[in-house]
């Protein structure tokens, strides 16, 4: 993968913005054309349609090449990153579909190659708004909307996170509802046991509670279900099918954290076996939730971002429903001053991306930057930063993305970098920092990826 980590392969990937434009226009003037065609058939018309679909599907393939290439700079929104990129290929494939078709290389119904095209041009529309979000941001185009309040406009980020997930509620009880409800239920009482809501459960039987909490031994449901099988004793009775080995243990690590009806899988211990378990039997994912997913806060006051938005800040909110803000300096061909930051600190609670890449921002500015507390992904590439600067970041708990590829960082501020506890990704490439600094960092810090010029320090 060395020629998606060189400088040179940015270089490259840099002419994606201006290369997408080349199948925008051939493949949209090809289909127009068709269009016009089907009327009065005329062979110079045909010719001049091949013509164009032929140059669509190179530089669409060109740009998907390109674009690819830019992808490695990171610090993209991962899912329109994603569908940015498989649609914009699918365009590529499809332009070398129409290609054939309209050279007689492929024959296939009229409709279906006029739907085919109609799909091609509608899939280059959305790829392409994709590619314009997430270089201008998602309120790029309705920002000056002549109608409307263009602050409401909110595009939804997705988070790859799952929601939580609770023991009994969502592990425990469908198990339950599968083997054993069907004797133990609102109709049928086996045992005077009846199992189908919580507090009933939790009375137990005619012979008393069935549950021990923190104690599976000793609690009967727990032992009913590990007896032999061929007692008649044993849950489920009747010849049913029994509970697998997962499924008790699973209930029995249950029980034995408590037996509580409400906790939510990030309460309680889970032990390796269990995780195990949990993770590939159950596809219950484990990951902790992120920052921002957890933390609450108020909305911003109003003049605080009117005031922002003056000096040349934009933001939008992270999520809908969600108060965090992404924050970028957008004022054409100036950089913001000192004072202009600190502005920022008006916002402190809420900012948690903030992108001044090739914003002239120097150490001291950092010192401000530094006071950000909820930061979780920050973007200072290409800016006259030194070690010292990094040392104002040391109280950043919260971050996640750090990008200081393009800075004159040396290994020395690998200590700073090394406090940050939440550090998941690091852009360190063009930068002073040696290969044999980041790999001690990831010695120190293994699950962080240091994306660096050479690879050495990415494997993990
Ligand atoms: C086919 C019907 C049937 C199924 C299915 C069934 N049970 Fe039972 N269960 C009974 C009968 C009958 C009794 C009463 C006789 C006994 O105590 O063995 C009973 C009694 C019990 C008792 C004892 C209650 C007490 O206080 O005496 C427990 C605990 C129990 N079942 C748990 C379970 C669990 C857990 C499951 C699911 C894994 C289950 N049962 C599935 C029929 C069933």
């Amino acid at each position: 993968m060395l020629l998606l980590e060189s400088s040179f392969s940015l270089f490259i990937g840099r002419f994606h913005p201006v290369i997408v434009h080349l199948p925008i226009g051939f493949l949209l003037l090809g289909a127009l054309m068709e269009f016009f065609n089907s009327k009065v058939r005329s062979k110079n018309m045909d010719a001049a349609i091949l013509f164009s679909f032929r140059l669509g599907a190179l530089s669409a393939f060109l740009a998907a090449f390109m674009g690819w290439l830019l992808a490695g700079e990171g610090g993209y929104n991962e899912s329109h990153l994603f569908w940015h990129k498989w649609l914009g290929i699918t365009v590529g494939l499809v332009a070398l579909a129409a290609m054939f078709i309209k050279g007689g290389v492929l024959a296939i119904p009229d409709f279906i190659y006029k739907i085919l095209l109609f799909g091609m041009v509608s899939m280059l529309m959305i790829t392409g708004h994709l590619g314009g979000n997430m270089t201008h941001g998602a309120s790029y185009l309705t920002e000056y909307l002549p109608f409307g309040n263009s602050e409401q406009i909110v595009e939804k980020k997705a988070f790859n996170n799952p929601d939580s997930v609770f023991v009994y509620q969502d592990i425990i009880q469908p198990m339950l509802e599968k083997r054993c409800f069907e004797c133990h239920n609102e109709d049928k009482s086996n045992g005077g046991l009846q199992m189908h809501t919580t507090e009933l459960l939790a009375k137990g039987g005619d012979g008393g509670p069935v549950l021990v909490s923190g104690k599976a031994i000793d609690s009967e449901l727990f032992r009913r279900i590990t007896k032999d099988p061929t007692s008649k004793k044993f849950m489920p009775t009747g010849g049913k099918i029994h509970l697998g080995y997962e499924e008790v243990k699973l209930i029995g690590w249950w029980i034995d954290e408590g037996g509580d009806f409400d906790k939510a899988i990030s309460d309680v211990d889970i032990p390796k076996d269990i995780k195990q378990i949990l993770e590939e039997n159950w596809k219950v994912s484990l990951v902790k939730k992120s920052f921002v997913e957890t933390a609450n806060v108020t909305p911003v006051a109003t003049e605080i971002m009117t005031g922002l938005t003056d000096i040349g800040f934009t933001g939008s909110p992270l999520a809908s429903g969600n108060n965090f803000l992404d924050i970028r300096y957008n004022k054409l061909g100036e950089t913001p001053s000192n004072a202009d930051l600190q502005k920022l600190l008006g916002a402190k609670e809420q900012i948690t991306w903030l992108n001044l890449a090739n914003k002239n921002i120097t150490d001291e500015m950092l010192m401000t930057i530094g006071q950000l507390s909820n930061l979780t992904r920050l973007q200072i590439q290409q800016n006259p930063i030194s070690d010292k600067g990094i040392t104002s970041l040391e109280g950043l708990t919260n971050l996640e993305t750090l990008n200081l590829y393009g800075t004159d960082i040396t290994d020395a501020a690998l200590a700073s970098i090394e406090k940050l506890p939440n550090l998941k990704k690091l852009f360190l490439w063009q930068t002073k920092v040696t290969t044999e600094g980041a790999e001690g960092l990831k010695n120190k810090l293994p699950k962080l990826v240091i994306v660096m010029g050479t690879s050495v320090a990415e494997k993990s």
